[in-house]
């Protein structure tokens, strides 16, 4: 039950529903309450276990200053007129195991929280993280039936964000300098792009050597399991969650960010029928817009084959 301040704040404020109160799930909240973002509820099978979190960030506001409202729950009623719903519930990767090992287990939660969703919030733009990414969007669009540009996953921004740390390193400057383009899914056959990614605008190939940008490339695409092996139990979460509530600000406040994010495309890059990363613009609607690159042949062969490879797995494992 919301306190009488809850409710009052409540009534015009937006409302982000985040989905699994674990890691990411967590930190993305964490991030939205700091941003001011609106009501923020989180949705776990682990009813205390939401509401613990829930009850400990709110008392973190006072701390940090956002005075917002954060609840917990397990019921999808609570999840009602949500403007923007973040999935992050399913299993993390484990050492050893790759992310499409989780396809099973975590297309089966995949299946009852967008059933959840698609009977209490129909209108909400859904931003999903849970692996294996590329698949659980696709699956996540099919069981709600929403409009493709409503379901759009998140990790080339994270994916990007690790290349540009890397790059920042390697020349010696602030990595609020670079910006970098990883496309292609969220595993090993994704794509980095050193062609797009620049230092101060400067493209990194006037700034690094072959070799050195090829070991960024190979790091940043084994950078999910370089973490997964220091951790020894699950995976990266602080910029996976803060990547997905970037994602959901740029919904809300319909900023129109230019990101590399897990789109449905449709004869794109000569694409049909598959979620894969590329560069959109985020805004209200969701995908308002997807930008097709003028790739070179070695580029467009590996974006083409990292579709194909999930394509498969759609039809072989998923029987899409
Ligand atoms: P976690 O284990 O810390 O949290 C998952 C949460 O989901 C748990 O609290 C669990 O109780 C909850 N959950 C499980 N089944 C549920 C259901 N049916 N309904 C509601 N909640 C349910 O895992 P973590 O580290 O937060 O990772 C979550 C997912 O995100 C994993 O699949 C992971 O591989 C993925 N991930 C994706 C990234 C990306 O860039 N797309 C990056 C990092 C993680
Ligand atoms: C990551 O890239 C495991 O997908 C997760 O950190």
């Amino acid at each position: 039950m919301r306190s009488k301040r809850s409710e009052f704040m409540a009534r015009e404020a937006r409302k982000i529903t985040v989905i699994g109160a674990g890691n990411v799930g967590a930190s993305c909240a964490f991030v939205l309450a700091q941003r001011k973002l609106g009501e923020i509820v989180l949705l776990d099978i682990y009813e205390g276990f939401a509401k613990g979190k829930a009850l400990d960030m709110s008392q973190g506001g006072q701390v940090l200053n956002y005075d917002g409202i954060v609840t917990g729950t397990s019921s999808y009623e609570d999840i009602a007129d949500s403007d923007v719903i973040v999935v992050t519930s399913g299993f993390p990767r484990q050492p050893g195991m790759s992310r499409e090992d989780l396809i099973g287990k975590n297309a089966e939660i995949i299946t009852q929280v967008g059933t959840g969703i698609k009977e209490h919030a129909p209108n909400a733009i859904i931003i999903m993280v849970t692996n294996p990414l590329d698949l659980m969007t696709y699956h996540m669009q099919k069981v709600t039936g929403f409009s493709s540009n409503r379901v759009i996953g998140q990790a080339g921004i994270l994916d990007s964000a690790r290349m540009t740390h890397f790059v920042s390193d390697a020349i010696g400057c602030s990595n609020e300098d670079v910006q970098a383009m990883v496309l292609g899914g969220h595993g090993d056959t994704m794509v980095p792009l050193p062609r797009y990614t620049t230092a101060g605008g400067i493209p990194i190939t006037q700034l690094l050597d072959e070799e050195t940008i090829d070991a960024i490339s190979k790091r940043t695409a084994s950078g999910g399991g370089e973490i997964v092996k220091l951790l020894e139990r699950g995976s990266a979460f602080y910029a996976p969650g803060s990547a997905a509530a970037i994602m959901a600000e740029a919904v809300l406040n319909d900023r129109r960010r230019l990101l590399p994010c897990s789109a449905l495309l449709n004869g794109e890059y000569g694409l049909e029928d598959v979620y894969i990363g590329v560069p959109i613009i985020l805004g209200k609607n969701g995908v308002e817009e997807i930008i097709e690159l003028d790739l070179e042949e070695h580029e467009l062969m590996s974006l083409q084959e990292s579709a194909n490879f999930y394509k498969t797995q759609l039809s072989d494992i998923l029987g899409y």
